[in-house]
């Protein structure tokens, strides 16, 4: 039995089960089927989470590029493949077919090729949410480069860590990007950031806001004319499916962040296969994710999971409240969408404004709703399910990660019966455990321990770039054999997972990962900061805000402290981006600590988060009479 698109609940455990029982069968009669293979695989797995070591068809040859793109054109080169949704809505919206796509990605693959860039080199893409940004990631992986897109609100010294960890030879960026009324000075921000990356060679410039920007001689290049005169053939590079397919950075709870790498034949099946059945794409249909390529939601399911299946996907450049607050709904209108994948903090920020905005829109072709990225609370949910789905579209809760590559636990629309903040059940492939603090597998149904996946996935990262053994200690030390999230969850007693949060110092803000440790070497960079200590605390649009504890060298007058605030804010800003800025901050005279001199932050979380009366025993910290303070004088 194969099944690729899963059509009811009976057939879902049926298909799971078979996934479960032979695994290897389950993935191997999809790659079969639905992918172009040059060479086809001596072995579908190998692996041992020990090492840890994880290999899917092994052996095998192909391009995702070919399946991406190339092979749809033989019956479908005129279809739609992006629709691009300008910010400004006078803009007119451009529709690429599968035949532009190959002839645009071709051309800039030989562009490429021209400066010098061949089969794993590393480029890092540094472009807004415009056509240019998934044309590019197409033309790395056609010729077999690493592409490490750096989301284009990262700032230039967050820019030169990623180029330097994984050293990029090229930069690929534009003059600027459209964020509703503003301009962003995005090459400005780039070449701050090669001022210290010693691999960069060569800069590839897209225009788009057509701002003067500085062109270094000899470093710098608009692309433009060099794709005009560039041919719009280009040959697939035969990618052996181990062979690194791309790099994207994640925030961890210490250092900096990790650079997930991920493999070409695993991931092109991954999320090609977890598109089709978590949005129940069917031929015809226009789907749009909101998320930016610069993270993972936006490389698996607006470019590759789409594309992969022939589909026509969305990108979106604009912001959701410009020129107001129904421009999302008057996108889905005018391109008639019929699945929408978005995120809790966008619903939680679009449920505060009039209702008007939605019910002035035909949202009739809607079929599926989605979020990711964190915790959709109940309100929002509802929000969603009442105003946007109108009670008749199912809402997907997708959980999944970077690391992921593709959605894990997630109901299966118009098959598996929702209920509001559970993702429901694992995708087929997918082997959930939940474990106890002793590493004791909790077996059976209520009960809620930390979660990890027990067997490979194709879609899963392989390593850290360049530190396996961050990977090996990060992921699967913690439990024996087993992949650890990070994250909490329930099960209940129908065997649905309901995920509880991060259980490590990651802090979910408006659905980006945050670790604590780079923000506050960030803080502590300021030279009146003698140490400081992050933690969230709940926030009605962004899920969490972060909440810091700051002490100062010397206390200084309360009247500085708002200019303090600003600057600290202004580092962070500078170090990491705006997504990190604090909400709060409290100058502290001390931090409780353990006897070996950890930080508590356990303490500090429920102090921001007004919980103060389940404090728990603080007698043996160190300094118990700091928590006193602390609490008197919060914010
Ligand atoms: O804590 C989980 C949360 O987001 C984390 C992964 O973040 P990132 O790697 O940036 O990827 C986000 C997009 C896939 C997870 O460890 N998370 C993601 N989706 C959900 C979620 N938490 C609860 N429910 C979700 N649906």
């Amino acid at each position: 039995m194969s099944s690729y698109q899963i059509k009811n609940l009976e057939e879902y455990y049926q298909v799971y089960r078979k996934s479960v029982r032979d695994p290897e069968n389950f993935w191997a009669e999809i790659a079969e089927e639905h992918f172009v293979w040059r060479k086809p695989w001596d072995k579908v797995l190998d692996w041992d989470f020990s090492k840890p070591e994880v290999k899917w068809f092994e052996g095998a040859q192909l391009n995702i590029t070919e399946n991406c793109i190339d092979r749809h054109l033989a019956t479908q080169a005129d279809k739609t493949a992006i629709i691009f949704e300008p910010n400004d809505p006078k803009e007119k919206a451009q529709h690429i077919s599968y035949q532009q796509l190959h002839e645009k990605v071709c051309a800039f693959s030989n562009v490429l090729k021209d400066q010098g860039i061949k089969k794993g080199d590393r480029v890092c893409i540094y472009l807004p949410m415009i056509p240019e940004l998934a044309v590019s990631i197409l033309a790395c992986a056609r010729i077999g480069a690493i592409h490490s897109v750096v989301f284009a609100g990262f700032s230039s010294t967050a820019i030169a860590s990623r180029i330097n960890d994984c050293e990029c030879n090229m930069v690929i960026t534009s003059d600027g990007s459209f964020r509703g009324t503003k301009k962003i000075d995005l090459k400005g921000i780039v070449d701050e950031a090669l001022e210290s990356t010693p691999t960069i060679k060569s800069v590839l410039v897209v225009k788009r806001t057509e701002v003067p920007i500085n062109m270094k001689e000899g470093r710098d290049h608009w692309v433009q004319p060099l794709l005009d005169k560039a041919s719009m053939d280009c040959p697939i590079e035969i990618m052996n499916a181990e062979d690194p397919l791309f790099i994207l950075y994640t925030s961890g709870s210490t250092g900096k962040p990790k650079g997930m790498m991920h493999t070409t034949a695993g991931y092109m099946v991954y999320s090609a296969y977890t598109f089709k059945n978590v949005f129940q794409y069917k031929v015809g249909d226009v789907y749009w994710c909101t998320a930016d390529i610069g993270w993972i939601t936006g490389h698996s399911y607006i470019v590759y999971g789409p594309l992969a299946n022939g589909a026509t996907t969305l990108m979106f450049e604009g912001v959701p409240n410009f020129p107001d607050f129904s421009r999302f709904w008057e996108i889905i209108e005018k391109h008639k969408v019929n699945q929408f994948y978005t995120a809790p903090t966008a619903i939680r920020a679009l449920a505060k404004e009039k209702l008007d905005y939605v019910e002035n829109h035909d949202l009739s072709s809607l079929k599926v709703l989605g979020t990711v990225g964190e915790p959709i609370n109940e309100e929002a949910w509802h929000w969603y399910n009442d105003n946007v789905g109108k009670k008749k579209s199912p809402i997907v809760d997708t959980w999944w990660q970077t690391e992921t590559g593709g959605i894990m636990i997630s109901p299966i629309p118009y098959c598996t019966p929702t209920i509001p903040t559970y993702a429901t059940l694992p995708l087929p492939g997918i082997q959930p455990a939940l474990m106890d603090e002793q590493g004791k597998e909790l077996k059976g149904n209520q009960v809620d321990g930390r979660l990890c996946i027990k067997f490979p996935w194709p879609g899963m990262a392989r390593t850290i770039w360049g530190d396996h053994k961050r990977y090996k200690d990060t992921y699967f030390t913690a439990f024996e054999n087993k992949y650890f999230t990070g994250d909490g969850a329930l099960r209940d007693t129908v065997g649905y997972y309901r995920i509880t949060g991060r259980v490590d110092d990651v802090i979910i803000v408006s659905g980006h990962n945050l670790g604590t440790a780079p923000i506050e070497d960030a803080i502590n960079e300021h030279p009146a900061v003698a140490e400081s200590a992050i933690v969230g605390f709940p926030h009605d649009v962004k899920g969490n805000a972060l909440y810091g504890y700051v002490i100062l060298k010397e206390t200084g007058e309360s009247r500085m402290h708002d200019n303090l605030r600003k600057e600290i804010n202004q580092i962070i800003t500078e170090h990491i981006g705006p997504i990190a800025k604090l909400d709060k901050i409290q100058f502290t005279e001390g931090l409780p600590k353990t006897r070996s001199g950890k930080i508590m932050r356990r303490i500090l979380r429920k102090i921001a988060c007004n919980e103060t009366d389940s404090l728990g025993d603080t007698s043996t910290l160190l300094n118990p009479e700091v928590v006193q303070e602390i609490i008197d004088n919060k914010l």
